[in-house]
């Protein structure tokens, strides 16, 4: 498979949970601000390992070498700002990951949890489509498939890395 067919494969996914943590901020609202705290943790839990970790690493290789690459301003504009909301969003799932730790051990953070959710859905679309229609259109015209090859390895350490990671936090987190 191609190093953008992955990714695109990667987005039905992240947009499936799109559709899920939209339901579940309506459930939320029409119960009287009640959670289902198993539900609320598997969604974390994707934000954190598959979006932020599995999903945005291996964009960030392919934008970081697509920059370098004689491509138009424009595009080069596109990519920063795919880059910055990646950041974006890494610091918005730190904050749901700690309110959801807040939230087991009592306090109501739950309005956070929901705005985070909120801004999470409304950004994550446009970011999609920026990304299927801007930039991964011009992947092929620039990079060789030796160079593809290559991407679609890293791509691969990055995917075999991150059960590892999940598993250290996740030790990490229970001796604390
Ligand atoms: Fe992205
Ligand atoms: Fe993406």
């Amino acid at each position: 498979m191609k190093p953008t067919g992955m990714l695109i494969d990667e987005h039905h996914l992240v947009g499936r949970m799109i559709n899920i943590i939209r339901l579940e901020i309506s459930k939320i609202e029409n119960s009287g601000k009640i959670i289902d705290a198993s539900v609320l943790d598997s969604i974390v839990d994707f934000l954190r390992f598959y979006i932020n970790i599995t999903h945005h690493e291996k964009e960030d290789i392919l934008l970081n070498k697509l920059k370098e690459k004689p491509i138009r301003p424009e595009d080069i504009e596109i990519i920063e700002q795919l880059i910055e909301e990646h950041k974006y969003m890494k610091t918005a799932i730190d904050d749901i990951v700690n309110a959801e730790m807040q939230y087991f051990k009592g306090e109501n953070t739950l309005g956070i949890i929901i705005t985070t959710f909120n801004a999470l859905i409304s950004l994550y679309p446009k970011h999609i489509q920026k990304e299927e229609e801007n930039i991964f259109p011009i992947v092929e015209k620039y990079f060789n498939d030796d160079e593809l090859a290559l991407m679609q390895n890293e791509f691969d350490r990055v995917d075999r890395e991150m059960i590892h990671k999940k598993y250290k936090t996740l030790i990490e987190e229970l001796k604390k």
